[in-house]
């Protein structure tokens, strides 16, 4: 009779002990005004990040993170996969060269093989998808080969491989992966004990949506529930919805008890005029509510699979200022490039909601709703103009057909007005493809128009 509870208490301390529900960060380097690593560390240790995701098996920083308690997850580069996948003893070699040297007097804990790689367009012929699960197997056996036990191999998954989220329970992955990659990649993770990491960014799914899907539910706040009628089971937030669409899905390929684990996940503190809901006050909001939610002392997980242990990756430790793309990418930051913080954060999860300094109030959490022209951004260096302008005007012969001699937008003539005018025509023929006022960091969104008077029209958006 004694025995009994001694049994099962060890058994639960040792699957405790296989995964950390300490926050995790996503330390990103993209920028070059970023503290050095080992000042990086220091910060990182001081405001208790319990688990580090790095992109590469950078070896300065796994040497740093040595006789550190923090976990470590570390990257097998995209690049890297097709030739690892292909032979056995580059798995091999891959391992003695990056994990070895560090392992175990740094704690890294997972192995991520390559980072969105199923579903991607980086790889149109598919090799590096077929190449995946191999290299996945090869790595796993070369660190059971070397006697290496507690870490697991996986990969990372974006919300795009999933069909339908809503509800979650009628959710397939895509049909080009669902009975390809994912059946295999799901074999390895279930017959290794592993976990299936995802991306799952509530901003994104409430941002495409925001009339339709409450901002309250996406950040946590308790006030709106939605019942899947499939299942029936009641969701509070969103960030569990998306997380149960992909389990949905993985239950669909026959696989149950599939655990998961959020690679990235995180809010923008700000951003262009037309992305909504990209500040401070919903930025903080969220990663202390799903802080508070995943340092629970009794686990939470989520309804479809309650009281597990989600490892959690915070997207991002710093602002990163090299980042591309729209301008919220280079605001995902819970710290300044100087390490003090953008609002104030508890990574251990004690600090109660109530007890944080009141919020600057959110400004921009309806959609903007007028014109928007893009511009040259007043910070930049007019040098760097030409470039753009003539590959901007190079596209096709409508764009800047204004700017030729003679035309209504030709004066005044300076590399400003005319990068100016590219920048807005290009923008507002393309924007519905995709394209972003930024060309580099050197356009940004305005509301003023930028011609005020005279013949020239810059083309404009209306959102
Ligand atoms: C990881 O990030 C660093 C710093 O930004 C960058 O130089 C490197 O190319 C990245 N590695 C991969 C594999 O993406
Ligand atoms: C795998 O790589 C090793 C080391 O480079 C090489 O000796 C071996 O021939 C390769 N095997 C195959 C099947 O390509
Ligand atoms: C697919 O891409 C790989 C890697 O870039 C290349 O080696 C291979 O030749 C390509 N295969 C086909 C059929 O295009
Ligand atoms: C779930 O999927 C089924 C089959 O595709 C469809 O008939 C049903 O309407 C969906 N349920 C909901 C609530 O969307
Ligand atoms: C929002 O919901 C309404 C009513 O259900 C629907 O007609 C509309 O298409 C939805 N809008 C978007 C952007 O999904
Ligand atoms: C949610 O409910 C709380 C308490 O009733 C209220 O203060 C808050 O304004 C509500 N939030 C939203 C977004 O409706
Ligand atoms: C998953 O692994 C368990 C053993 O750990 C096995 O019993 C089960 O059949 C596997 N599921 C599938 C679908 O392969
Ligand atoms: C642009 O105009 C020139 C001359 O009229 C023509 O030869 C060329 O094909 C046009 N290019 C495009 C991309 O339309």
């Amino acid at each position: 009779m004694a025995l009994l509870p001694l049994l099962f208490s060890s058994l639960l301390v040792v699957s405790l002990a296989e995964m950390s529900g300490k926050i995790g960060v996503n330390y990103g380097r993209e920028g070059d005004n970023l503290p050095s690593p080992y000042e990086s560390i220091q910060i990182m240790k001081s405001i208790k990040v319990g688990q580090i995701k790095l992109n590469d098996s950078n070896p300065e920083i796994l040497t740093l993170l040595s006789g550190t308690k923090i976990h470590v997850a570390v990257t097998v580069p995209n690049d890297d996969i097709i030739r690892i996948g292909s032979n056995d003893s580059m798995a091999e070699q891959w391992v003695r060269n990056n994990i070895l040297p560090h392992y175990p007097d740094t704690m890294i804990r997972f192995v991520l093989v390559g980072d969105r790689v199923v579903n991607s367009n980086m790889d149109v012929n598919g090799t590096m998808e077929q190449s995946l699960v191999p290299a996945m197997r090869g790595i796993k056996s070369a660190l059971t080969a070397h006697g290496v036990k507690n870490v697991k191999v996986s990969t990372t998954l974006g919300m795009d491989v999933v069909q339908t989220r809503f509800p979650p329970s009628n959710s397939t992955f895509q049909s080009d992966i669902s009975d390809s990659v994912m059946p295999k990649l799901l074999k390895f993770v279930n017959g290794t004990k592993s976990v299936v990491f995802v991306d799952v960014y509530p901003y994104f799914a409430w941002s495409a949506n925001p009339t339709n899907i409450s901002l309250d539910f996406a950040l946590f706040g308790g006030n709106i529930t939605h019942t899947d009628p499939g299942s029936g089971l009641v969701y509070t937030n969103l960030l569990d919805q998306l997380l149960d669409s992909v389990t949905f899905a993985i239950e669909k390929l026959g696989f149950r008890n599939i655990r998961l684990a959020i690679s990235r996940t995180g809010w923008p503190t700000a951003g262009d005029i037309d992305q909504v809901g990209a500040n401070i006050y919903n930025a903080a909001t969220y990663n202390r509510n799903l802080i508070r939610k995943m340092t629970s002392k009794q686990p939470l997980g989520t309804p479809k699979s309650p009281s597990l242990i989600i490892p959690t990756f915070i997207s991002s430790l710093y602002d990163e200022n090299r980042k591309i793309g729209p301008e919220t990418e280079r605001h995902w930051g819970m710290l300044h490039t100087n390490g003090t913080p953008v609002y104030e954060i508890d990574l251990t999860g004690n600090r109660k909601i109530s007890e944080y300094k009141p919020l600057p109030p959110a400004v921009n959490n309806i959609p903007y709703k007028g014109k928007l022209w893009c511009e040259v951004a007043p910070w930049v260096n007019e040098m760097s103009l030409p470039a753009a302008l003539s590959n901007v005007c190079s596209i096709d012969n409508e764009t800047c057909a204004a700017l030729a001699p003679g035309k209504d937008c030709y004066e005044p003539v300076s590399v400003v007005w005319h990068a100016s005018y590219a920048f807005s025509s290009y923008w507002a023929k393309f924007r519905s493809q995709g394209a972003i006022c930024s060309f580099n960091g050197l356009a940004r969104e305005t509301t003023v128009d930028p011609t005020g008077r005279g013949r020239c029209n810059f083309p404009s958006v209306t959102v």
